[in-house]
């Protein structure tokens, strides 16, 4: 297995692969790898002739006060999780590689980039798309990669794929699930024990709102968003910052709730910001 440390050796290699006709598929992660990246690791090398993952904490999506500075690592764990999969290469530049002094060009993301996360992100998905045209850029992969857990994330980088012309399918796998139903995440390592068993709301929120849609009792999207309100207010550790019931391709408020709609969920429990949702096909 490769671990390559520079974009020049990054894009070399990535040449290498292509010029023998080999499809490469890439997962690009912070590190701190959990079953959630390995489920992605694992599809890409199912799809692909060759997979190749990066691990870079980035620093461009992190806002003042959030936590960059204290964002898991676990270098030795990741590389031992990895080297278990057909992997190719490791990319794992340093922060002065991919913004070195000087670096001023960002991608600005529009529109569905403020919504959502973005309403309380301000500038986290410019920082995204920014390090994820780079990476693109040093890899070229064919196909690459992403959770469905950051539903958005996943809707800003194909928008951006399909509107800045990369030549990379974007495919999206489901989430993964702790045997609780906590959608799996590196920053649930920061939450205590109390706060660990409260997180489970946000599944059984969002089990809850699916039900009450399936019943087709419910025809008012705000007395549905009410209700999860409700729902996940009766755990006082919990701090709502948003419950949207959107298209999952769009990222449009519904305003119906027939047809596919996806329920999004942020909390704050402690320190900790939380994000799930689920994709609902209702006739
Ligand atoms: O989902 C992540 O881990 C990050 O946002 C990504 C896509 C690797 C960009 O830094």
């Amino acid at each position: 297995m490769h671990v390559i440390k520079t974009v020049k050796a990054m894009q070399a290699l990535s040449r290498t692969f292509r010029s023998s006709g080999r499809t490469i598929g890439f997962v690009p992660t912070m590190g701190s790898l959990h079953e959630g990246h390995m489920s992605l690791l694992r599809r890409s090398t199912e799809e692909n002739d060759v997979t190749i993952v990066s691990i870079f904490i980035n620093p461009t999506q992190f806002g003042p006060g959030e936590d960059f500075n204290r964002y898991p690592k676990d270098h030795k764990g990741d590389m031992e999780k990895i080297s278990t999969l057909p992997v190719e290469a490791v990319f794992l530049p340093d922060v002065s590689e991919m913004y070195p002094k000087g670096f001023s060009t960002f991608i600005y993301v529009g529109g569905i980039g403020n919504i959502l996360c973005g309403a309380s992100r301000p500038d986290h998905f410019n920082g995204v798309a920014t390090i994820v045209t780079k990476l693109f850029n040093s890899v070229a992969p064919d196909r690459a990669y992403f959770g469905q857990k950051d539903l958005q994330q996943a809707v800003v980088i194909k928008k951006l794929v399909q509107e800045l012309n990369f030549d990379t399918e974007i495919v999206l796998c489901p989430i993964v699930r702790e045997s609780d139903g906590l959608a799996m995440s590196s920053r649930n390592s920061y939450l205590s024990d109390e706060e660990r068993k409260s997180a489970i709301i946000l599944n059984k929120a969002l089990q809850y709102g699916k039900a009450l849609i399936m019943s087709g009792k419910e025809g008012d999207i705000s007395s549905v968003k009410g209700k999860i309100a409700a729902f996940l207010a009766s755990d006082p550790l919990v701090r709502i910052d948003y419950i949207e019931l959107v298209h999952p391709e769009s990222l449009e408020q519904v305003d119906t709730i027939n047809g596919t709609v996806a329920i999004c969920l942020a909390v704050n429990i402690g320190k900790t910001r939380l994000i799930d949702n689920t994709i609902i096909n209702n006739g």
